[in-house]
C-alpha cells in the first residue's frame, strides 16, 4: 500500500462558525464556504486542508490520505481487501467536496475512519492568509501529522504498518498513572518524522490531535499573542519534542481535540540517518499540558 501523505482532515461539527473563527482567526489558515453547508480551510495551493462538515457530534470525522497516482491507489485498495477490510465506496458528492479524482474510506481496528485518495483537484490559487502567516510547511510531506486513539493497540499497529505500509519512527512510552502506562507509537510515510501516531488513550472526539507546522518561530509567537488575545484556551504550552524536534504549543479545537502549532519539524532521511528508539518523555522542556474546557 503506497500512501504518501497526510493529505487533509474532515471535522464534524456542531456549529461551523466557531471553526470558520478558530481556522482563520486563530490558526491563520484562509477560509472559504462550501457546498452543503461545509467550510474549506485551505494552507497552501491545494483548495483545502481542513474541511469542515455541519454534523450531530464534534469531533475529527476522518483523516485523508493521498496516494500518488491511480495505480498506486487501486493497489492500496487491494492490500486492504485482501486483508479483509471493508471498502465504503465515495459518491460524486463525496469525491465533489474533497476535490479529488478517487475516493473510498475505510474503519481502522480501533474504529477510526480513513479515507484514502488519488488525484487532488485544485486551481492552485496561491494562500493568502487572513492574518499574515507567511506560510504552512505542506508540499509533499503533506498537511502535518495527526494523532489517533487506539486502544486494541497491538492489532492497529500491526493493522498500520503490515497493510498500509508505514513505517516506525518512535515509541513514546508515558507513566500517565501508578496503573498506566500508554504507548504513543510513532510513524512515517515520507520524510517527515511521522504523519501518524497511534496513542493508547480512549479520545471521544476520535482524534488526539492534528499538528500543522510554519517555517519560523516568529509565526509560532504570533500565533501565541492571537490565542492571548482572544482568550482560547490552550491544551499544552509551549516546548520542543523529542522525537522530531518540533518547537510547538497545543490548543484546543472547537472540535474537543487539539491542534498542534509548531515549526522546525525534523526532516529525515530514512534510509542513512535513522534508528527506532524509545523514549520516556515526549519532550526536551515545556508542553505542560492543561484539561480540555467544559464545554
Ligand atoms: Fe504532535
Amino acid at each position: 500500500m503506497s500512501i504518501n501523505q497526510f493529505a487533509y482532515a474532515v471535522v464534524e461539527s456542531t456549529d461551523i462558525e466557531k471553526w470558520r473563527f478558530f481556522g482563520s482567526q486563530i490558526i491563520g489558515l484562509a477560509e472559504e464556504s462550501a457546498e452543503d453547508g461545509a467550510l474549506y480551510l485551505k494552507a497552501d495551493g491545494r483548495r483545502y486542508r481542513i474541511l469542515v462538515v455541519p454534523g450531530a457530534r464534534d469531533g475529527l470525522y476522518a483523516a485523508g490520505w493521498e496516494t500518488a497516482s491511480e495505480e498506486q491507489y487501486l493497489a492500496s485498495r487491494e492490500s486492504l481487501v485482501r486483508a479483509g477490510v471493508e471498502i465504503v465506496e465515495s459518491t460524486p458528492l463525496d469525491r465533489h467536496l474533497r476535490c479529488v479524482t478517487g475516493l473510498f474510506s475505510f474503519v481502522d481496528p480501533s474504529g477510526n475512519r480513513q479515507e484514502v485518495t488519488w488525484g487532488p483537484i485544485s486551481d492552485f490559487a496561491p494562500f493568502v492568509s487572513p492574518v499574515g502567516v507567511e506560510r504552512f510547511v505542506t508540499g509533499p510531506m503533506g498537511m502535518g501529522h495527526v494523532v489517533l486513539p487506539s486502544m486494541k493497540f497491538e492489532e492497529t499497529k500491526q493493522f498500520w504498518t503490515d497493510v498500509c505500509g508505514f513505517q516506525l519512527s518512535d515509541m513514546l512510552h508515558v507513566q500517565l498513572s501508578p496503573e498506566y502506562r500508554a504507548r504513543i507509537h510513532f510513524m512515517h510515510c515520507n520524510p517527515r518524522q511521522h504523519s501518524l501516531a497511534l496513542a493508547e488513550m480512549p479520545q471521544p472526539s476520535g482524534c488526539v490531535h492534528i499538528m500543522m507546522e510554519v517555517p519560523g518561530l516568529d509565526d509560532v509567537g504570533r500565533a501565541l499573542d492571537r490565542i492571548a488575545r482572544h482568550k482560547v484556551p490552550l491544551a499544552a504550552t509551549l516546548g520542543r519534542h523529542v522525537n522530531d524536534d518540533m518547537v510547538s504549543f497545543y490548543v484546543w479545537t472547537p472540535g474537543g481535540f487539539a491542534l498542534e502549532f509548531g515549526c522546525g519539524g525534523m526532516v529525515v532521511d530514512w534510509e542513512n540517518d535513522h534508528t527506532v528508539f524509545e523514549t520516556t518523555r515526549g519532550s526536551h522542556w515545556g508542553h505542560q499540558w492543561a484539561a480540555p474546557p467544559a464545554s
